[in-house]
């Protein structure tokens, strides 16, 4: 069992408190895509635009199937390519929702790239956006919390309080 963080028992300020929490795992997404050649460079390595195209949509995705409400795309934080995608190769696509403050969620995408034949996967990409839900007015709207479950779920969850402080200081001190 793991340990609660403190703040377990403190709701997150402002969250869509009349709904219940939903688990991390629920609305956790997996998408597979074979890289075709209309989606590398001229070296047949996978198109860095293409990566971020993905990455955003499954991101949403698994916002939404959180929330089950329209969200739109705020941030994304600095995208590190760690490691080329081939052509022909398998890119894993996962998405977790880390946390969910009063209208905004921290989602989690991590890129793997798996051979095909070898079944051998490395990291390509991780990032992190954070998307807000919108009403039906189009403006920023409550969402329900995330409830994290496991050890490495609370430390995910831990860790986007940092990230989403961090954030905000950026947009603050760079006049957004
Ligand atoms: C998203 C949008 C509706 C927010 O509008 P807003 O008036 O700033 O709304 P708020 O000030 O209430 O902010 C909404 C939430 O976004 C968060 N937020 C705003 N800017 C952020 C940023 N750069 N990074 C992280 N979170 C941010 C706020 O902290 C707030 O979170 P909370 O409600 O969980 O506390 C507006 O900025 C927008 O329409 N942006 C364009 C979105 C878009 O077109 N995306 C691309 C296509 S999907």
């Amino acid at each position: 069992m793991p340990a609660e963080p403190s703040e377990a028992a403190e709701p997150d300020p402002g969250a869509g408190r009349h709904l219940a929490p939903k688990p991390m795992s629920a609305s956790r997404l997996t998408t597979v895509n074979l890289v075709f050649p209309g989606d590398t460079n001229p070296r047949g390595t996978i198109f860095g635009g293409r990566v971020l195209q993905w990455i955003d949509m499954i991101g949403a995705m698994a916002a939404q199937t959180h929330c089950r409400q329209v969200v739109v795309t705020v941030s994304m934080d600095a995208v590190e390519f760690r490691a080329p995608i081939h052509l022909g190769e398998y890119a894993i696509l996962t998405a977790t929702v880390n946390r969910a403050w009063r209208s905004s969620m921290e989602v989690q995408v991590t890129v793997e790239a798996e051979h095909p034949l070898s079944g051998e996967r490395v990291t390509s990409v991780e990032a992190f956006l954070t998307f807000v839900a919108l009403g039906p007015d189009g403006r920023s709207a409550p969402v329900r919390a995330v409830q994290p479950e496991t050890e490495a779920e609370w430390a995910r969850y831990e860790a986007a309080q940092q990230r989403r402080a961090a954030r905000l200081a950026f947009k603050s001190e760079h006049g957004g």
